[in-house]
Protein backbone atom coordinates (compact mmCIF):
# COMPACT_ATOMS: atom_id res chain seq x y z
CA UNK A 1 0.00 0.00 0.00
CA UNK A 2 1.22 3.48 -0.46
CA UNK A 3 1.73 5.75 1.60
CA UNK A 4 -1.69 9.01 0.82
CA UNK A 5 0.05 12.23 0.11
CA UNK A 6 0.67 14.34 2.91
CA UNK A 7 0.10 18.05 3.20
CA UNK A 8 3.39 18.68 4.66
CA UNK A 9 6.82 18.43 3.68
CA UNK A 10 7.72 16.07 6.64
CA UNK A 11 11.61 16.11 7.13
CA UNK A 12 11.74 15.21 10.93
CA UNK A 13 11.67 11.10 10.62
CA UNK A 14 13.98 11.33 13.95
CA UNK A 15 11.51 12.32 15.83
CA UNK A 16 8.83 10.43 14.99
CA UNK A 17 7.61 8.35 11.64
CA UNK A 18 4.32 8.73 9.92
CA UNK A 19 3.04 4.92 10.32
CA UNK A 20 2.60 2.58 7.36
CA UNK A 21 -1.26 2.64 6.57
CA UNK A 22 -0.96 -1.56 6.78
CA UNK A 23 0.10 -1.19 10.39
CA UNK A 24 -2.60 1.82 11.24
CA UNK A 25 -5.28 -1.15 9.31
CA UNK A 26 -3.87 -3.68 11.48
CA UNK A 27 -4.52 -1.58 14.97
CA UNK A 28 -8.18 -0.96 14.18
CA UNK A 29 -8.28 -4.24 13.56
CA UNK A 30 -7.41 -5.63 17.00
CA UNK A 31 -9.17 -3.13 18.22
CA UNK A 32 -12.06 -4.13 17.11
CA UNK A 33 -11.82 -7.78 17.07
CA UNK A 34 -9.27 -8.95 19.23
CA UNK A 35 -10.19 -7.15 22.50
CA UNK A 36 -9.35 -9.83 24.85
CA UNK A 37 -7.43 -9.15 27.95
CA UNK A 38 -4.18 -11.87 27.43
CA UNK A 39 -4.07 -12.87 31.04
CA UNK A 40 -8.19 -14.15 30.48
CA UNK A 41 -8.42 -17.69 30.11
CA UNK A 42 -10.84 -18.06 27.63
CA UNK A 43 -11.19 -17.85 23.99
CA UNK A 44 -11.03 -14.25 23.53
CA UNK A 45 -8.50 -13.73 26.07
CA UNK A 46 -6.58 -16.54 24.40
CA UNK A 47 -6.81 -14.92 21.04
CA UNK A 48 -5.58 -12.46 21.89
CA UNK A 49 -2.52 -14.19 24.03
CA UNK A 50 -2.06 -15.37 20.51
CA UNK A 51 -1.19 -11.90 18.85
CA UNK A 52 0.61 -10.73 21.69
CA UNK A 53 3.27 -14.45 21.31
CA UNK A 54 3.20 -14.07 17.45
CA UNK A 55 4.74 -10.53 17.46
CA UNK A 56 7.25 -11.80 20.40
CA UNK A 57 8.10 -14.08 17.66
CA UNK A 58 8.38 -11.73 14.69
CA UNK A 59 10.45 -9.31 16.38
CA UNK A 60 12.76 -11.97 17.88
CA UNK A 61 13.17 -13.44 14.51
CA UNK A 62 13.92 -10.35 12.81
CA UNK A 63 16.80 -8.75 15.95
CA UNK A 64 18.53 -12.53 16.03
CA UNK A 65 16.91 -12.99 19.67
CA UNK A 66 14.92 -15.40 21.14
CA UNK A 67 10.97 -14.89 22.23
CA UNK A 68 12.05 -14.59 26.11
CA UNK A 69 14.58 -12.45 25.32
CA UNK A 70 11.78 -9.44 24.24
CA UNK A 71 9.84 -7.67 26.52
CA UNK A 72 7.32 -5.29 25.66
CA UNK A 73 7.57 -1.58 27.59
CA UNK A 74 5.47 1.93 26.34
CA UNK A 75 8.90 2.71 24.14
CA UNK A 76 12.08 3.90 24.36
CA UNK A 77 12.08 6.06 27.14
CA UNK A 78 10.73 3.19 29.51
CA UNK A 79 13.22 0.71 27.63
CA UNK A 80 16.31 3.02 28.81
CA UNK A 81 14.77 3.64 31.98
CA UNK A 82 14.10 -0.35 32.93
CA UNK A 83 17.62 -1.50 32.35
CA UNK A 84 19.50 1.49 34.32
CA UNK A 85 17.66 1.03 37.81
CA UNK A 86 16.78 -2.19 37.27
CA UNK A 87 20.47 -3.10 36.81
CA UNK A 88 20.90 -0.77 39.80
CA UNK A 89 18.63 -2.63 41.26
CA UNK A 90 20.55 -6.01 40.61
CA UNK A 91 24.02 -4.71 42.03
CA UNK A 92 25.42 -2.59 39.43
CA UNK A 93 27.46 0.43 41.15
CA UNK A 94 28.56 2.39 38.45
CA UNK A 95 27.15 3.51 34.94
CA UNK A 96 29.35 4.75 32.13
CA UNK A 97 27.62 6.47 29.46
CA UNK A 98 28.03 9.75 27.35
CA UNK A 99 26.78 13.30 27.53
CA UNK A 100 25.22 12.97 24.14
CA UNK A 101 23.08 10.16 24.86
CA UNK A 102 18.94 10.63 24.95
CA UNK A 103 17.70 12.31 28.09
CA UNK A 104 16.02 8.88 28.81
CA UNK A 105 19.82 7.76 29.57
CA UNK A 106 21.67 10.79 30.79
CA UNK A 107 18.49 12.42 33.03
CA UNK A 108 18.13 8.71 34.85
CA UNK A 109 21.74 8.15 35.50
CA UNK A 110 22.08 11.60 37.10
CA UNK A 111 18.67 10.63 38.92
CA UNK A 112 20.27 7.31 39.94
CA UNK A 113 23.71 9.43 40.60
CA UNK A 114 21.49 11.31 43.19
CA UNK A 115 21.30 8.32 44.98
CA UNK A 116 24.49 7.40 45.35
CA UNK A 117 25.72 4.81 41.93
CA UNK A 118 29.03 6.18 40.77
CA UNK A 119 27.99 7.63 36.70
CA UNK A 120 31.07 8.75 34.73
CA UNK A 121 30.96 10.06 30.69
CA UNK A 122 33.28 8.81 27.83
CA UNK A 123 34.72 11.63 26.08
CA UNK A 124 33.15 12.41 22.96
CA UNK A 125 35.27 13.66 19.75
CA UNK A 126 34.27 16.65 17.34
CA UNK A 127 33.12 14.35 14.62
CA UNK A 128 30.65 12.46 17.53
CA UNK A 129 32.94 9.38 18.03
CA UNK A 130 32.91 7.60 21.04
CA UNK A 131 36.33 8.25 22.40
CA UNK A 132 37.12 4.22 23.22
CA UNK A 133 40.64 5.18 24.83
CA UNK A 134 39.09 7.04 27.36
CA UNK A 135 36.19 4.24 27.65
CA UNK A 136 38.75 1.60 27.98
CA UNK A 137 40.33 4.14 30.51
CA UNK A 138 37.11 4.29 32.88
CA UNK A 139 36.31 0.58 33.09
CA UNK A 140 40.29 0.09 34.23
CA UNK A 141 39.41 2.04 37.17
CA UNK A 142 38.42 0.18 40.27
CA UNK A 143 34.84 -0.01 41.31
CA UNK A 144 32.73 -0.65 44.06
CA UNK A 145 30.38 -2.98 42.20
CA UNK A 146 29.33 -4.08 38.89
CA UNK A 147 29.41 -1.77 36.03
CA UNK A 148 26.75 -0.82 33.54
CA UNK A 149 28.34 0.37 30.21
CA UNK A 150 25.33 2.42 28.19
CA UNK A 151 25.73 4.21 24.71
CA UNK A 152 23.63 4.31 21.99
CA UNK A 153 23.56 2.40 18.79
CA UNK A 154 23.21 5.23 16.41
CA UNK A 155 23.41 9.40 17.93
CA UNK A 156 19.72 10.77 17.02
CA UNK A 157 20.78 14.33 15.96
CA UNK A 158 23.79 13.62 14.12
CA UNK A 159 23.10 10.11 12.95
CA UNK A 160 26.41 8.63 13.85
CA UNK A 161 26.82 4.86 14.09
CA UNK A 162 28.88 3.55 16.54
CA UNK A 163 30.61 -0.16 16.81
CA UNK A 164 28.32 -1.95 19.57
CA UNK A 165 30.83 -4.86 18.71
CA UNK A 166 33.57 -3.26 20.23
CA UNK A 167 31.65 -1.59 22.84
CA UNK A 168 29.88 -4.77 23.94
CA UNK A 169 33.41 -6.96 23.72
CA UNK A 170 35.41 -3.97 25.66
CA UNK A 171 32.83 -3.82 28.69
CA UNK A 172 32.45 -7.67 28.74
CA UNK A 173 36.35 -7.69 28.92
CA UNK A 174 35.77 -5.41 32.26
CA UNK A 175 32.89 -8.15 33.54
CA UNK A 176 30.63 -4.86 32.77
CA UNK A 177 27.22 -5.38 31.60
CA UNK A 178 26.41 -3.81 27.87
CA UNK A 179 23.47 -1.40 27.03
CA UNK A 180 22.45 0.13 23.93
CA UNK A 181 19.85 2.30 22.91
CA UNK A 182 19.28 1.43 19.75
CA UNK A 183 15.89 3.63 18.71
CA UNK A 184 17.63 4.98 16.34
CA UNK A 185 18.86 2.45 14.40
CA UNK A 186 16.29 -0.15 14.62
CA UNK A 187 14.62 1.33 11.22
CA UNK A 188 17.50 1.74 8.99
CA UNK A 189 20.24 -1.43 10.19
CA UNK A 190 20.22 -4.98 10.75
CA UNK A 191 20.69 -6.48 14.30
CA UNK A 192 21.51 -10.18 15.12
CA UNK A 193 21.95 -10.27 18.66
CA UNK A 194 22.12 -14.00 19.01
CA UNK A 195 26.08 -13.98 18.98
CA UNK A 196 26.48 -10.57 19.94
CA UNK A 197 28.26 -8.46 23.28
CA UNK A 198 24.95 -6.41 23.63
CA UNK A 199 23.00 -7.61 27.08
CA UNK A 200 20.37 -5.34 26.61
CA UNK A 201 19.15 -3.44 23.57
CA UNK A 202 15.99 -0.71 23.92
CA UNK A 203 13.89 -0.07 21.12
CA UNK A 204 11.05 2.32 20.32
CA UNK A 205 7.82 1.38 17.40
CA UNK A 206 7.11 5.07 16.15
CA UNK A 207 10.65 5.64 14.99
CA UNK A 208 10.26 2.28 12.45
CA UNK A 209 7.09 3.56 10.73
CA UNK A 210 4.94 2.29 14.00
CA UNK A 211 2.75 3.50 16.20
CA UNK A 212 3.78 5.76 19.47
CA UNK A 213 3.50 4.18 22.87
CA UNK A 214 4.83 1.04 22.33
CA UNK A 215 8.41 -0.21 22.49
CA UNK A 216 10.18 -3.59 23.42
CA UNK A 217 13.55 -4.33 25.72
CA UNK A 218 15.78 -7.13 24.63
CA UNK A 219 17.66 -8.48 27.59
CA UNK A 220 20.23 -11.40 26.94
CA UNK A 221 19.02 -15.02 28.20
CA UNK A 222 20.46 -15.29 31.41
CA UNK A 223 20.20 -12.18 33.20
CA UNK A 224 17.66 -10.78 34.94
CA UNK A 225 16.28 -8.09 35.53
CA UNK A 226 14.20 -6.90 38.76
CA UNK A 227 11.09 -5.07 37.36
CA UNK A 228 9.61 -1.23 38.00
CA UNK A 229 6.15 -1.92 37.88
CA UNK A 230 4.58 -4.14 40.07
CA UNK A 231 1.17 -5.43 39.51
CA UNK A 232 -0.39 -8.16 37.70
CA UNK A 233 3.00 -10.31 36.99
CA UNK A 234 2.87 -9.29 32.80
CA UNK A 235 5.89 -9.96 30.30
CA UNK A 236 7.11 -12.82 32.60
CA UNK A 237 7.14 -10.44 35.61
CA UNK A 238 9.38 -7.97 34.40
CA UNK A 239 6.54 -5.77 33.47
CA UNK A 240 3.28 -5.78 34.90
CA UNK A 241 0.03 -4.03 33.23
CA UNK A 242 -2.26 -5.66 30.63
CA UNK A 243 -0.49 -5.65 27.30
CA UNK A 244 -1.65 -3.34 24.60
CA UNK A 245 -2.21 -5.67 22.47
CA UNK A 246 -3.18 -3.45 19.28
CA UNK A 247 0.19 -1.62 19.61
CA UNK A 248 2.41 -4.60 20.28
CA UNK A 249 0.91 -6.36 16.73
CA UNK A 250 1.08 -3.55 14.69
CA UNK A 251 4.57 -2.73 16.31
CA UNK A 252 5.54 -6.15 14.89
CA UNK A 253 3.94 -5.29 11.43
CA UNK A 254 5.54 -2.24 11.22
CA UNK A 255 8.88 -4.05 11.87
CA UNK A 256 9.09 -6.51 9.62
CA UNK A 257 7.74 -4.30 6.62
CA UNK A 258 10.52 -2.53 7.73
CA UNK A 259 12.66 -4.75 7.82
CA UNK A 260 11.77 -6.32 4.30
CA UNK A 261 12.01 -2.57 2.21
CA UNK A 262 15.30 -1.83 4.15
CA UNK A 263 17.47 -2.33 1.34
CA UNK A 264 15.17 -0.49 -0.91
CA UNK A 265 14.43 2.63 1.66
CA UNK A 266 18.45 2.69 2.21
CA UNK A 267 18.87 3.23 -1.36
CA UNK A 268 16.22 6.09 -1.75
CA UNK A 269 17.26 7.67 1.34
CA UNK A 270 20.69 7.24 0.84
CA UNK A 271 20.14 9.15 -2.91
CA UNK A 272 17.94 11.60 -1.38
CA UNK A 273 20.70 12.62 1.34
CA UNK A 274 23.02 12.69 -1.41
CA UNK A 275 20.92 15.53 -3.34
CA UNK A 276 20.36 17.62 0.12
CA UNK A 277 23.94 17.66 1.39
CA UNK A 278 25.16 18.55 -2.62
CA UNK A 279 22.26 21.48 -2.67
CA UNK A 280 23.07 22.70 0.92
CA UNK A 281 26.71 23.16 0.19
CA UNK A 282 25.74 26.07 -1.48
CA UNK A 283 25.53 28.20 1.37
CA UNK A 284 28.80 29.67 2.05
CA UNK A 285 30.30 28.80 5.54
CA UNK A 286 27.02 25.82 6.18
CA UNK A 287 28.80 23.48 8.45
CA UNK A 288 27.95 19.57 8.88
CA UNK A 289 27.98 18.13 12.08
CA UNK A 290 28.51 14.78 12.79
CA UNK A 291 29.46 12.29 10.34
CA UNK A 292 26.51 12.84 7.89
CA UNK A 293 28.08 12.63 5.04
CA UNK A 294 30.37 9.43 5.58
CA UNK A 295 28.03 6.82 4.15
CA UNK A 296 28.89 3.79 6.31
CA UNK A 297 29.23 5.30 9.43
CA UNK A 298 25.97 7.37 9.84
CA UNK A 299 22.63 5.88 9.14
CA UNK A 300 20.84 7.39 5.74
CA UNK A 301 18.08 9.52 7.03
CA UNK A 302 19.66 12.35 9.06
CA UNK A 303 21.31 15.22 8.14
CA UNK A 304 22.66 18.08 11.02
CA UNK A 305 23.60 21.27 10.10
CA UNK A 306 24.64 24.50 11.39
CA UNK A 307 23.90 27.62 9.48
CA UNK A 308 26.23 30.96 9.52
CA UNK A 309 23.39 33.16 10.74
CA UNK A 310 22.55 34.72 13.83
CA UNK A 311 19.39 33.91 14.16
CA UNK A 312 17.09 32.50 16.81
CA UNK A 313 16.66 28.70 15.68
CA UNK A 314 12.77 28.67 17.39
CA UNK A 315 12.34 31.90 14.85
CA UNK A 316 14.22 29.80 11.95
CA UNK A 317 12.00 26.62 12.92
CA UNK A 318 8.48 28.63 12.87
CA UNK A 319 9.74 30.28 9.44
CA UNK A 320 9.70 26.82 7.82
CA UNK A 321 6.75 25.64 9.55
CA UNK A 322 4.96 28.61 8.61
CA UNK A 323 5.91 27.08 4.84
CA UNK A 324 4.78 23.64 5.57
CA UNK A 325 7.96 22.20 6.18
CA UNK A 326 8.60 20.18 9.50
CA UNK A 327 12.59 19.98 10.37
CA UNK A 328 14.04 20.25 13.90
CA UNK A 329 16.58 22.11 15.93
CA UNK A 330 17.63 19.05 17.16
CA UNK A 331 16.08 16.35 19.17
CA UNK A 332 12.57 16.59 19.56
CA UNK A 333 12.29 15.11 23.08
CA UNK A 334 12.27 18.24 25.34
CA UNK A 335 8.83 18.43 25.45
CA UNK A 336 8.54 21.04 22.79
CA UNK A 337 11.17 23.37 23.79
CA UNK A 338 13.61 24.81 21.96
CA UNK A 339 17.19 25.23 22.91
CA UNK A 340 20.69 25.03 21.83
CA UNK A 341 21.46 21.89 20.84
CA UNK A 342 23.29 20.05 24.09
CA UNK A 343 24.94 17.53 21.31
CA UNK A 344 26.23 20.28 19.13
CA UNK A 345 27.58 22.20 22.39
CA UNK A 346 29.24 18.87 23.21
CA UNK A 347 31.36 17.97 19.96
CA UNK A 348 32.28 21.69 19.52
CA UNK A 349 32.97 23.05 23.07
CA UNK A 350 35.19 26.32 23.33
CA UNK A 351 36.15 25.62 19.74
CA UNK A 352 32.56 26.23 18.66
CA UNK A 353 33.20 28.65 15.97
CA UNK A 354 29.42 28.74 15.11
CA UNK A 355 28.34 29.46 18.72
CA UNK A 356 24.57 30.60 18.58
CA UNK A 357 24.04 29.85 15.16
CA UNK A 358 20.97 28.12 14.43
CA UNK A 359 21.59 23.94 14.34
CA UNK A 360 18.97 22.13 12.12
CA UNK A 361 18.28 18.51 12.05
CA UNK A 362 17.05 17.46 8.95
CA UNK A 363 15.56 13.47 8.98
CA UNK A 364 14.36 12.07 6.19
CA UNK A 365 12.36 9.05 5.40
CA UNK A 366 10.92 6.30 2.55
CA UNK A 367 8.07 8.48 1.78
CA UNK A 368 10.09 11.59 1.02
CA UNK A 369 10.80 13.56 -2.61
CA UNK A 370 13.55 14.64 -4.60
CA UNK A 371 10.99 18.20 -4.88
CA UNK A 372 10.52 18.18 -1.03
CA UNK A 373 14.44 18.55 -1.04
CA UNK A 374 15.00 21.04 -3.22
CA UNK A 375 11.93 23.16 -2.12
CA UNK A 376 13.01 22.98 1.81
CA UNK A 377 16.40 24.23 0.82
CA UNK A 378 15.41 27.03 -1.26
CA UNK A 379 13.09 27.79 1.96
CA UNK A 380 16.58 27.80 3.76
CA UNK A 381 18.03 30.12 1.48
CA UNK A 382 15.55 32.51 1.56
CA UNK A 383 15.98 32.81 5.38
CA UNK A 384 19.64 33.37 5.96
C1 LIG B 1 17.93 7.69 20.96
C2 LIG B 1 16.58 7.79 21.59
N1 LIG B 1 16.34 7.14 22.74
C3 LIG B 1 15.14 7.17 23.34
C4 LIG B 1 14.10 7.91 22.82
C5 LIG B 1 12.78 7.92 23.51
O1 LIG B 1 11.91 7.02 22.89
P1 LIG B 1 10.32 7.13 23.13
O2 LIG B 1 9.87 8.35 22.40
O3 LIG B 1 9.77 5.87 22.54
O4 LIG B 1 10.10 7.18 24.59
C6 LIG B 1 14.31 8.64 21.63
C7 LIG B 1 13.24 9.50 21.06
O5 LIG B 1 13.49 10.39 20.30
C8 LIG B 1 15.57 8.58 20.99
O6 LIG B 1 15.82 9.23 19.86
Amino acid sequence: MKKHTPPIIYLDHSATTEPYPEVILRMGQILCDSYGNPSSTHSAGRDARIIVEESRREIAGIIGASPSEVFFTSGGTESDNTVLVGATMAGVRRIITSPIEHHAITATASHLSSMGVSVKYVHIKENGDIDLEHLCSILEMPSEGKTLVSLMHVQNEIGNIYDINAIGNLSHAYDAWFHTDAVQGMCHLNYDLKNSPVDFLSASAHKFYGPKGIGFLYVKSGIVLPSLLHGGEQERGMRSGTENVPAIAAMALALKMNNDERVEDRTHILELKGHLISRLKEIEGIRFNGRCSDWEHSIPSIVSVTLPIKKDPSMMLLSLDMKGICVSAGSACMAGAVKDSFVISTLYGDNNTMKGMPTLRISMGKWNVKEEIDITVDAIKSLL
